[in-house]
């Protein structure tokens, strides 16, 4: 895919939704089509367009914050228990970012009863109506059997929604669906196989440049999605990011490339988006299946990276960073001739940042050993010697850059949990 200098900004969310779906692949885009139900929804509400396009953003990432296959399991049945906290999570993730603010607010009471007009406020602040079409949607749309036809169900559904109107779902919301209900095309749409974007092509969304600031905020923002997933990972991209950019300074590499290191940093676990939490924090050795699950994320991060249209390098970098020389890492199993400097680069950042890092298998290693163990790699032919020697001497600084750096997403992270309470913390195990 050619590089492009900006991407409609839909387009990318929609390479977010598409890589959580991956999560749980039961239910084929699952986040695009509550964005298109929550979309026509909102029209038929009578919402303006611009408020329209933000409910399609909500609800293109709305369950973010549901990060265990079991949660997302849990969400495709009709009643869910506790679903305030990925609702609360993901409104964290989201709200990182500012340009989703207004769909941050909207995620995090997706789930908010009606409750006889109780349901108006939530925690003090006042739910948006967009809140509601949101519920209604997702809510409906977990009652259709992919198995059977479609508007042979559309009966029943109406009926379970409208017997919920002022309970569970926002009359005004409820009468709006009622109508929607009635047209066929709505709901051929809904499940077609292949969802048809240009459904939502008439509105501007906006564009994102894939250059400059604003692309690094976008970069740290995806970094954010994948990190928080488990604590042990919590500043992980940020020291990666990092230690390429050292790296491909040392390493002599143009002004710009060694930016487009930095920003690989970002990104190059972003197939982590597919992974379950349950695998990422798991404490012991992963099984065979298990490992396969992980061992797709890089192929996912190229994937993702393609379909967003980022400058190639980065791509290639960020897609490789598991690749070892002799040919022993994953998912291409390449060798040194195929592997281009910046893949080395990032190799290194991702085996240098994982080792001087606590881990749930295992606890983190003493400074002392790190470049035992990165010299023992090279030495035996896995990772790019030159790189590593480069990395030895210039060990301290490097170390305190990321140090700095760490501390910067340490921080982030802990206003993140603080403010999260203590949910991740029931997937770590105990001591
Ligand atoms: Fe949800
Ligand atoms: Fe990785
Ligand atoms: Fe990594």
């Amino acid at each position: 895919m050619p590089y492009k200098p900006t991407i409609p900004l839909f387009d990318l969310i929609l390479c977010i939704s598409d890589a959580i779906d991956l999560i749980n692949p039961s239910v084929a885009d699952y986040h695009r089509r509550i964005a298109y139900f929550a979309y026509q929804l909102a029209r038929q509400v009578g919402l303006s367009s611009h408020r329209c396009r933000e409910v399609a953003i909500a609800a293109a990432l709305h369950d973010v914050g549901a990060i265990t296959l079991r949660e997302r399991f849990d969400l495709l049945k009709f009643e869910v228990e506790q679903p305030s906290h990925h609702a609360e999570i993901g409104y964290l993730m989201i709200s990182s970012y500012s340009r989703f603010n207004k769909a941050a607010e909207m995620v995090r009471f997706h789930h908010t009863a009606w409750n006889d007009g109780a349901g108006s406020v939530s925690m003090g602040l006042p739910v948006p109506i967009e809140s509601h079409i949101l519920h209604l949607a997702d809510r409906a749309f977990v009652l259709i059997d992919p198995r059977k036809e479609i508007l042979s169900q559309v009966k029943g559904i109406v009926s379970k929604i409208e017997r919920k109107s002022g309970s569970l779902f926002m009359p005004d919301v409820v009468d709006a669906f009622l109508e929607l209900s009635n047209r066929d095309l709505f709901w051929f749409d809904l499940v077609a196989p292949s969802q048809d974007i240009s459904l939502w092509r008439e509105l501007d969304w906006g564009t994102i440049s894939l250059e400059g600031e604003e692309f690094l905020e976008m970069a740290r923002f995806f970094s954010r999605l994948v990190d928080y997933k488990s604590p042990f990972t919590a500043k992980h991209s940020s020291a990666v990011a990092v230690c390429a950019q050292f790296l491909a300074e040392q390493a002599g590499f143009p002004a710009n490339n060694q930016r487009l290191a930095y920003l690989a940093g970002y990104l190059h676990d972003i197939g982590k988006l597919c992974v379950p939490a349950e695998i990422l924090v798991k404490p012991s050795a992963l099984s065979n299946d298990e490992f396969a699950i992980m061992r797709h994320h890089s192929y996912y991060t190229n994937h993702i990276l393609k379909r967003m249209g980022v400058v190639d390098a980065i791509r290639v970098w960020c897609a490789y960073h598991h690749e070892r020389l002799d040919g022993s890492g994953y998912p291409y199993h390449l060798k040194a001739d195929d592997l281009p400097e910046g893949a080395r680069i990032l190799a290194i950042a991702d085996v240098f940042s994982a080792v001087s890092e606590d881990r749930p298998y295992r606890a983190g290693m003493q400074k002392a050993h790190v470049m035992e163990v990165m010299n023992d790699l090279a030495h035996r032919g896995l990772l790019d010697a030159h790189l590593v020697q480069l990395l030895g001497i210039q060990f301290e600084v490097i170390s305190a850059r990321m140090l700095e750096a760490e501390r910067g997403a340490g921080q982030e992270y802990e206003r993140f949990v603080e403010r999260r309470g203590k949910y991740l913390d029931m997937l770590t195990p105990a001591e």
